[in-house]
């Protein structure tokens, strides 16, 4: 099948959600919602916001808006292998943990789960509140898998890029797909 549902939502990571675009775009087929508030956050994290979703188009097979309930990713029928938010709002965590499916992203998230598929939450906040920790606590007990892109040093990074490829690497290897970004420990010199 090969095709991977892409949900972007409005927390701090534009260039997460970029580089995982692309890094799944070379793989599989990726099906990509896009929220109005991912997209209020991204004229604030980039110079040209317009360019960054052109960017993420180019990346997609399809590119939806939150709003589009008759998507494809709507519905079960349409199979996939899975989904990734990056990044995921604390508002997104509360909504999957609830069962909400008020707009495409969480709809295709609720499918997901429902099918037994893979679903993988990237999600950015700090500090953490009691509420969060319990909504992510909530859908880790569930099978969701919880990677949230936190700094690490045993892989020496040099600079952004090398923090964002780590943590991209890490998501792709949550579908068995390879990454050349991702430092592994025992395989460096
Ligand atoms: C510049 C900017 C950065 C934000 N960063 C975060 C963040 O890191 N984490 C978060 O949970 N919400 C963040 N928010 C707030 C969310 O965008 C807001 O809660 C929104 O309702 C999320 O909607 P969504 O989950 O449908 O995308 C940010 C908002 C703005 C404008």
């Amino acid at each position: 099948m090969d095709r991977i549902v892409l949900g972007i939502s409005g927390a701090s990571g534009t260039p997460l959600a970029l580089r995982t675009a692309d890094a799944l775009a070379d793989h599989v087929e990726v099906h990509t919602v896009v929220t109005d508030a991912a997209k209020a956050v991204m004229t604030h994290e980039t110079d040209a916001p317009a360019a960054t979703m052109d960017r993420i188009a180019d990346a997609s097979t399809e590119l939806y808006a939150e709003d589009d309930f008759g998507a494809a990713i709507a519905s079960g029928t349409f199979q996939t292998d899975g989904m990734v938010v990056v990044p995921c709002s604390m508002n997104t965590v509360a909504k999957l943990a609830a069962g909400f499916s008020d707009t495409l992203l969480t709809r295709a998230a609720d499918v997901t789960s429902k099918e037994d598929r893979p679903l993988v939450v990237v999600p950015r906040e700090s500090p953490l509140s009691e509420v969060h920790l319990e909504n992510l606590q909530a859908l880790a007990s569930r099978g969701v898998t919880v990677v949230p892109p936190v700094l690490g040093f045993y892989y020496d990074p040099e600079d952004v890029d090398d923090v964002v490829d780590h943590v991209v690497g890490k998501i792709l290897d949550r579908f068995d797909l390879p990454y050349d970004g991702l430092t592994r420990w025992g395989e460096t010199e």
